[in-house]
C-alpha cells in the first residue's frame, strides 16, 4: 500500500478497527471517546502529479541515463578497492586532520566499498522515484488467510511489479546494474579470502627471538618501550619488565612491520626467589629466579601484562586465564589450555640478559602450534 492508499471505515465491518479496543462498553466511555465513524469523511486521493519523465521520452532517457552513471560509478568504485587492496602498502600510512596517524589503505577500502554501495542504493532510488511504474492504488482490506485465487494473483502482481520496472526494455540500466552488482559481490568473496589466515602457517612459528636474525648471536632483552637493555642486576626481587628483542630496532628503523614482529615477540619478565620455582627446567631456563615468558596469552592472543608479585601468577585480562610462573607458568584458572611459552635468558659478558635461543614452541592460541 502506497501513502494514498485509504481504508472505507464501516466496509466489510472494518470500521470497528478504527473504535478504541475498550469501546465495547461504551457506556463506561465519555461521549468524547466513542468513536463515530460518519464524522470522518474519507479524504480520498491527491490529484495525481505526474513526473517529467511520463510524459517526456526525452525525460526518461535522461534519467535512464543518470540511474545508469550511478552504476557506472559505483563499479568504478569497486574497482578502486579492489585495485587498492594489493595495491596499497599495508603499512603505508598518512595524516588525516581531526583523527590523526591513520592506515591509508584502510581508508580508501572503506570510502570505496562505501561510495560503491551507496552509488547502487541512490541509483536504484533514482530509478524507482523517476522511471518505475507511479500508479498510485488502493487495496482493499481482507481476511488475513489468502485463498489460492488470490496467492495466485499475488505472484501476477509480482510480475507485473518486475514488468513495470522496464528493466527488460532498459537495457542499459539491465545490464550497467547486473554489472555494479556483479563487481560488488567480489569484494566481500576478496575480504573472506583474505580473512582466512596466512597461507604460511611456518610464518607464525618464527619470533624476531630467533638468533638467524641476529647473525646467530644471542639476542638482548630490551625494555619495551624505550629499547635500553636490562642488566640482571636491575631485576630487583617482585619487580617485572615488559621485554621485547634487540632485533626490533631493525624494523623500527625500517618503519615496516614492527606491529607483527611485537605481537609475537612480546615477552613479560619478573624476578621471584629461586626456591619457589618447582620446576627444574623453568629453573634452568632463567638466572637466579628471573624467568622470562611469552606475554602473549595462549588462549585468543591478548597481552598477558598484569603480574601479582604475592601469588606469582600472571593474569590474562581478556578471559581470565592465570598461569602460575612458580609451575612453569602452567594454567591454574581460565579458558587457556597450555602453559606460556618460557623464553631461555642467560647473561652475556657485560652483565646484560640476553637470549641465547628463540621459543621452543609456538607462542600465541593454541590452534597456532595445532600439526598441519
Ligand atoms: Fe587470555 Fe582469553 S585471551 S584468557
Amino acid at each position: 500500500m502506497n501513502d494514498h492508499e485509504t481504508t472505507e471505515p464501516g466496509q466489510d465491518g472494518q470500521g470497528a478497527a478504527l473504535v478504541p479496543a475498550a469501546s465495547h462498553d461504551h457506556e463506561t466511555l465519555p461521549a468524547s471517546l466513542v468513536t463515530d465513524p460518519d464524522h470522518f469523511a474519507n479524504p480520498g486521493l491527491p490529484p495525481h502529479v505526474h513526473r517529467a519523465a511520463d510524459d517526456y521520452p526525452a525525460a526518461a532517457k535522461r534519467a535512464e541515463r543518470q540511474v545508469a552513471t550511478m552504476f557506472g560509478l559505483s563499479m568504478l568504485f569497486t574497482l578502486v578497492f579492489l585495485v587498492s587492496y594489493f595495491a596499497i602498502p599495508d603499512e603505508a600510512t598518512f595524516f588525516f586532520p581531526g583523527i590523526g596517524l591513520a592506515k591509508t589503505q584502510n581508508v580508501v577500502l572503506g570510502l570505496s566499498l562505501g561510495f560503491a554501495i551507496f552509488l547502487i542504493g541512490i541509483g536504484a532510488v533514482h530509478w524507482a522515484k523517476t522511471l518505475m511504474s507511479d500508479v498510485e492504488m488502493v487495496e482493499e482490506r481482507h481476511a488475513q488467510a489468502s485463498t489460492p485465487e488470490q496467492r495466485a494473483k499475488a505472484v501476477t502482481t509480482v510480475s507485473e511489479g518486475v514488468a513495470s520496472t522496464q528493466v527488460n526494455r532498459r537495457p542499459l540500466i539491465k545490464y550497467s546494474l547486473g554489472g555494479a552488482l556483479g563487481l560488488f559481490a567480489l569484494p566481500l568473496g576478496l575480504q573472506v579470502a583474505g580473512s582466512l589466515g596466512p597461507v604460511n602457517v611456518e610464518e607464525l612459528k618464527h619470533t624476531i627471538w630467533d638468533p638467524k636474525d641476529n647473525g646467530g648471536k644471542p639476542i638482548r632483552l630490551m625494555r619495551d618501550p624505550e629499547m635500553t637493555p636490562i642488566r640482571l642486576d636491575e631485576v630487583t626481587n617482585g619487580s617485572v619488565f615488559h621485554v621485547m628483542p634487540e632485533t626490533l630496532q631493525k624494523y623500527i628503523d625500517e618503519g615496516k612491520g614492527v606491529l607483527e614482529a611485537k605481537a609475537k615477540a612480546a615477552v613479560i619478565l619478573m624476578r621471584l626467589d629461586p626456591d619457589l620455582i618447582t620446576v627444574p627446567k623453568a629453573k634452568d631456563w632463567g638466572v637466579d629466579g628471573v624467568l622470562a615468558y611469552s606475554k602473549i596469552c595462549t588462549h585468543v592472543g591478548c597481552a598477558v601484562g598484569l603480574y601479582e608479585q604475592q601469588t606469582h601468577h600472571l593474569l590474562c585480562p581478556c578471559h581470565q586465564s592465570t598461569f602460575d610462573v612458580t609451575q612453569d607458568c602452567k594454567v591454574i584458572f581460565g579458558p587457556a589450555r597450555r602453559p606460556l611459552p618460557q623464553l631461555k635468558i642467560i647473561v652475556d659478558d657485560a652483565g646484560y640478559l640476553v637470549a641465547p635461543q628463540g621459543f621452543m614452541e609456538p607462542v600465541g592460541p593454541s590452534f597456532w602450534e595445532r600439526a598441519r
